[in-house]
């Protein structure tokens, strides 16, 4: 069916000026972008993002990156588009990653891995309300 996930072009990418690459990958998979917007993520917002991992030891050190530089927030629609994009994306360490995914591409190390996706529909639906209106999604 079709549905929604929520995207993040993190701060390692928008710097090595990776967005464009991103989404190239993202569309080529048939995912649509119906939401996008650069920001700089404050503290507090990337606190409130990254809630579930605050009492993992690398949630300061993620939180720092995450505000470090702008990101792309995104929302992807698509057929199966939370699986989907998870599977384009690759694992979350590069280092295992398939080959042609986002994160073997281009990402870094399994902190500065280029891009975050929604585990699950609830998620989604949670992570798109945090930085979009419903008007700023236009499928
Ligand atoms: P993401 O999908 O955004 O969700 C949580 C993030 O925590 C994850 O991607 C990684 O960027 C980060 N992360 C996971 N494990 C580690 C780790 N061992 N060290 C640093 N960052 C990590």
């Amino acid at each position: 069916a079709t549905e929604r996930t929520f995207s993040i072009i993190k701060p390692d990418a928008t710097e090595r000026n990776l967005t464009g690459a991103v989404n190239a990958v993202i569309e080529k998979a048939g995912l649509r972008i119906v939401a996008q917007k650069r920001i700089l993520m404050n503290r507090r917002e990337a606190e409130t993002f990254y809630a579930v991992h605050k009492e993992r030891p690398f949630f300061g050190e993620l939180v720092d990156f995450m505000i470090s530089a702008p990101v792309v927030v995104q929302v992807l629609e698509g057929d199966n588009a939370v699986v989907k994009y998870r599977e384009i994306m690759g694992a979350t360490n590069p280092e295992s990653a398939a080959e042609g995914t986002i994160r073997k591409l281009y990402a870094k190390s399994i902190g500065e891995n280029s891009v975050h996706g929604s585990d699950s529909q609830e998620n989604a639906k949670l992570e798109i309300a945090q930085f979009f209106s419903g008007n700023e999604i236009v499928g």
